[in-house]
């Protein structure tokens, strides 16, 4: 997730200044870094957020037209060279992207092989000199700009600009949003429409596969068919807070409701499906070596070791190789035995949590291969793990973590189809678990669907002080995960355990003020957790069950039942842990808690 935001006007604004305010307000979106290009002051652009960039325009920078961009990284770094806006070989084509071009390399090669020169390590930079290519045969720059899109794959919300013609600006979207705003002698164009509500509250929403040219006066929309598109402008009444949350109320209400994209682009192009291979290119440099390892220890903390441990059920039953997991704060005290033939892997959302790194580089000394699943790309332990893989989840901004957890778990889904294929795991299987991850979007959908009946729930149980959440297996970091939203932003006592582990003591807490979570799919546990809610029902604790859609019998010994489709066991986290947030959002909404920011929490620790 990338922010754009582009503005052409004859209003006699200073086009730099409407730029940076309108970045300013998307800074939410990304801040690895930004950029700005207009037409009369060429470009400039900074690592870091606007304020950096802001400290490197010069004094005279000027224009009445340009388009701007703030980074979360993909490919590449989160340098200065990667940052947008990029150029054509001969500075006159501009492009801001939010979205992955999937054919980049091959598109690269192609055009290197054609003389291009490419100054940086991104996708987006294919874009431009692709247009320049077809500039050489094609009449106009409009009809340069459609040539290309209709060469690329992927996702794109892009705004290109031509020096030739610099009061005309390209938008396009393919998966990425793009909203213009109309104004009166001025328009814009946007990832959302945050920065363009200061100025008009006339905006028209881009549907995918459309393109749009604006000017001072106007604006055009066709497919990447060239037919015309007719759309009304949409009169918008959010505040820009509002905005940025997508209209919802929180951000992590928002980013619960992101979790389909959230795997879409986790996955996208890292399944071939018919050959049930898992394509990581971040471990492609690695792959001999991860042959030869005999053990992988896993570090995170909070909710990312909860997806560890999810992890060590899925490369254990399904790539057969040993795994633990350890607490970042523990790791590095414990004199750990590692060596040469141990892999550690740390997950991490931020990839700045103190522990975690320093589990990571104690696995270093002891010549461990280190890995990491991170999401934001460049951070330190990006940087120092050996290899790894990107979760693409885009910036999560609430405390509370959830887009990430999904993208973790699906990450770690795509590193056991990857190993296990080195260590026996046939094509079948391979292709079983592929097909059930392709599935897993709008299965997720289903379940947002739902929502409101996740919300009445929330309400009914609202006066409890205390929760316990039983799972087993698969499920049983889903319990822990479950009790840690509803504590970090409701601040009550809730509990993960495993439904086993149950009887050995928390069953002691149980009476009817003492509400249970038991998460309970159709899977090789499910009669086990049935003995378990029959436990708990014979001492009067109310209980709510995550069930499997169709699982009658259950809604028979449960006070209340969540269902959720059916998927493959080593998947049911990703499902059964959504209406657990959903839950946990909703509780703390009902206390009129500050959902997003928690206190005495910090969204990434980066202390000890
Ligand atoms: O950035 P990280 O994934 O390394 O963060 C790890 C934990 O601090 C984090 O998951 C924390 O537990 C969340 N607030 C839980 O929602």
């Amino acid at each position: 997730m990338c922010g754009i935001f582009a503005y052409t006007g004859n209003k006699g604004k200073e086009a730099g200044g409407v730029l940076l305010d309108g970045l300013l307000s998307l800074e939410y979106r990304g801040y690895d870094s930004a950029g700005i290009f207009t037409p009369e002051s060429g470009s400039v652009r900074s690592p870091g957020a606007v304020a950096e960039l802001r400290k490197k325009m010069p004094k005279d920078f000027a224009g009445k037209s340009g388009i701007a961009h703030l980074r979360w990284a993909t490919h590449g770094e989160p340098t200065e060279k990667n940052a947008h806006p990029h150029g054509s070989c001969d500075g006159e084509i501009w492009v801001v992207h939010n979205g992955i071009i999937e054919n980049f390399k091959e598109l690269k090669a192609k055009l290197e092989r054609a003389g291009h020169t490419f100054s940086s390590d991104t996708d987006t930079e294919v874009l431009t000199h692709l247009i320049e290519e077809h500039l050489k045969h094609e009449k106009s720059f409009e009809k340069a700009a459609l040539a290309a899109l209709n060469e690329v794959r992927g996702t794109y919300g892009i705004a290109l600009q031509y020096k030739k013609e610099p009061d005309r600006i390209i938008a396009a979207r393919m998966g990425s949003p793009i909203v213009l705003g109309l104004g009166d002698g001025e328009h814009f164009i946007a990832s959302d429409p945050t920065p363009i509500l200061p100025h008009t509250r006339k905006v028209v929403f881009l549907e995918d596969g459309e393109v749009a040219v604006i000017s001072p006066d106007g604006h055009r929309i066709f497919k990447l068919d060239s037919t015309k598109v007719k759309r009304d402008a949409t009169d918008i009444d959010w505040s820009a807070e509002a905005a940025q949350k997508g209209g919802y109320e929180h951000f992590m209400l928002k980013e619960i409701m992101e979790g389909p994209e959230v795997i879409e682009n986790t996955l996208r192009g890292r399944l071939i499906p018919e050959k049930g291979l898992a394509k990581l290119g971040g471990l492609e440099t690695v792959a001999k070596q991860l042959e030869k390892i005999d053990r992988i220890i896993i570090v995170a903390c909070g909710t990312a070791s909860y997806a560890a441990q999810v992890g060590e059920y899925m490369l254990e039953e399904h790539a057969r190789i040993p795994v633990e997991v350890e607490i970042g704060s523990e790791f590095r005290y414990k004199k750990p035995v590692v060596n040469e033939r141990t892999a550690v892997l740390a997950i991490s959302q931020s990839g700045e949590t103190l522990d975690t790194l320093e589990a990571v580089r104690e696995g270093k000394r002891h010549g461990a291969l280190t890995l990491g699943i991170v999401n934001a790309v460049g951070s330190t332990i990006a940087r120092e793990t050996d290899a790894g893989v990107y979760n693409h989840a885009g910036p999560e901004v609430s405390v509370a973590s959830t887009k990430a957890f999904l993208s973790q778990l699906t990450a770690l889904a795509l590193f056991t189809i990857f190993l296990g294929r080195q260590r026996g795991m046939t094509a079948a299987q391979g292709k079983e678990i592929a097909r059930a991850l392709k599935e897993l979007p709008k299965k997720i959908q289903a379940i947002l669907d739902t929502k409101e009946e996740i919300q009445k729930l929330a309400k009914k149980y609202a006066h409890a002080r205390d929760f316990l959440y039983i799972g087993r297996k698969y499920n049983y970091p889903i319990a822990y995960e479950g009790a840690i939203k509803l504590k970090e932003i409701s601040y009550i006592h809730a509990e993960g355990c495993g439904a086993g582990e149950m009887k050995h003591g928390p069953i002691a807490m149980i009476d009817e003020n003492f509400p249970t979570m038991a998460i309970a799919p159709k899977d090789s546990m499910y009669e086990k957790m049935i003995s378990n809610i029959h436990e708990i029902k014979a001492r009067k604790g109310p209980v709510i069950a995550v069930a499997t859609e169709g699982d009658k019998e259950i809604a028979k010994l449960a006070d209340d039942v969540i269902y959720v489709p059916e998927t493959l066991e080593m998947l049911s986290p990703i499902l059964n842990v959504v209406p657990l947030q959903l839950f946990a959002y909703y509780f703390a909404k009902e206390k009129g808690l500050n959902v997003d920011r928690p206190r005495n929490l910090a969204k990434s620790v980066t202390v000890e």
